[in-house]
């Protein structure tokens, strides 16, 4: 089965066998699933094929979206892992199902939230999520899974250190009756000004205020494939960022609650002067230096030793190790593989 169409980078893979699930029921029919073998797919937008898959792609599939109970604060919504996330934005803010507003636009499917427990415009999946059902491969039964359990942390999860155990079927949302706005974030208040919404938004205002952001700042992968950011913010110790803002005053950095502080990965790229470097189709974007993109024709391999070449450079610059944010499939994690043995 031909994947291109199945990840937003458009980059070519082939998979063995590619299965549907509609349901919990059909879940429990799936063939043993290996890891580094197998992989379960949402919307592909944080996926990037290095390499074919050998074996199965399980395309989650599984809709609804059920209000579970109502309390004077809140509405708790159960939430198929193949809802799409934007659609299921739109329909809460017009249902009056709040805190989703900020995380508006973000492209893939409602199951794939906690793996990295998405996060934009200062908020993040954490503030909302109620718990996550999953089929547990690895005990063979089904989990119901706190949001404690699932160690959410900055793009990062349980599910993600260990992407072949749990396949999420659906997750659960604890969403706020009263609309708080959350405007904090660079450029969200200013963009709810201008367009006249004022200090006190209501929520479609902040709804559509973060779209237009997002639309105007992140290349659409309809028309160059891409993952959104490629790689995490590193979040550095003090006297790190300390040291680079020595050499490099306007090194903008974000303290976080343990102390540390949030770098910029965008900046320390753009400012190794890669921004339009490219490798074979891949490339930086032009218009934002932490998303790498498809700009003609890219392989997977394109991409990911363009990615290589980011890492190296800002390494060497800035002394900063960049992380990807996408899981990478079918590279050996860590090697700086040759090319020609994934
Ligand atoms: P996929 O790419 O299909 O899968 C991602 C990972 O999750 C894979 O490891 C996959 O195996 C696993 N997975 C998927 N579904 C399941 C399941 N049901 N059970 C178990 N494992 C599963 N992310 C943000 O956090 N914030 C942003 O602002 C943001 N902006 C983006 C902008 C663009 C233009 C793009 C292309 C991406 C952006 N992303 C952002 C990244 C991406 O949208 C999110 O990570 C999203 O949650 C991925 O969903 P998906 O369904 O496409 O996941
Ligand atoms: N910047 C540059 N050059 C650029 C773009 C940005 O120097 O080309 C600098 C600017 O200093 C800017 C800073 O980077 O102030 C931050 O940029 P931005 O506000 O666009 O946010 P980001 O840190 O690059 C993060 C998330 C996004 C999320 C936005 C908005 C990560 C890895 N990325 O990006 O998430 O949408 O904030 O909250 O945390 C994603 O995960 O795929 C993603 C798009």
């Amino acid at each position: 089965a031909c994947l291109r169409k199945l990840n937003t980078f458009g980059v070519p893979a082939r998979a063995a066998l590619l299965i549907e699930v509609e349901s919990e029921e059909e879940v429990l029919a799936l063939p043993a699933l290996r890891p580094d073998r197998d992989l379960v797919l949402g919307g592909g937008s944080n996926v990037l094929f290095v390499s074919d898959v050998p074996g199965t792609v399980v395309l989650n599939r599984i809709r609804g979206i059920d209000v579970i109970e109502r309390t004077d604060e809140h509405v708790f919504v159960e939430v198929g892992a193949g809802e799409n996330w934007h659609d299921l934005v739109m329909h809460a803010t017009d249902q009056g199902w709040h805190g989703l507003e900020n995380l508006a636009l973000i492209p893939g499917l409602a199951g794939a939230a906690p793996i990295q427990n998405i996060g934009a415009y200062g908020v993040e999946l954490a503030s909302v999520l109620d718990s996550v059902t999953a089929w547990d491969r690895e005990q063979a039964q089904w989990a119901v899974l706190a949001t404690h359990e699932c160690r959410l942390g900055y793009r990062d999860s349980r599910f993600k250190a260990k992407p072949e155990r749990f396949l999420i079927t659906s997750i659960r949302l604890r969403l706020q009756r009263r609309f708080e706005p959350q405007i904090g974030y660079a450029g969200l208040g200013e963009a709810l000004r201008a367009a006249g919404a004022g200090d006190h938004p209501t929520a479609s205002q902040v709804r559509d205020a973060v779209i237009g952001l997002r639309r105007r700042k992140l290349p659409d992968p309809a028309l160059e494939g891409n993952a959104g950011s490629f790689f995490k913010n590193p979040v550095v110790p003090p006297d790190t960022a300390e040291g680079l803002r020595r050499d490099h005053a306007d090194l903008p950095g974000w303290p976080q609650p343990d102390g540390r502080i949030k770098l910029p990965a965008a900046w320390l790229i753009e400012h190794c002067g890669l921004k339009g470097e490219t490798t074979g189709g891949a490339a930086v974007s032009d218009r934002h230096a932490l998303v790498l993109v498809n700009r003609h024709q890219a392989t997977g391999r394109d991409v990911w030793a363009l990615a290589r070449r980011v890492i190296a450079r800002v390494e060497e610059r800035y002394g900063i190790h960049l992380e990807p944010e996408p899981r990478i499939f079918g590279h050996r994690t860590g090697a700086d593989e040759p090319s020609g043995q994934d």
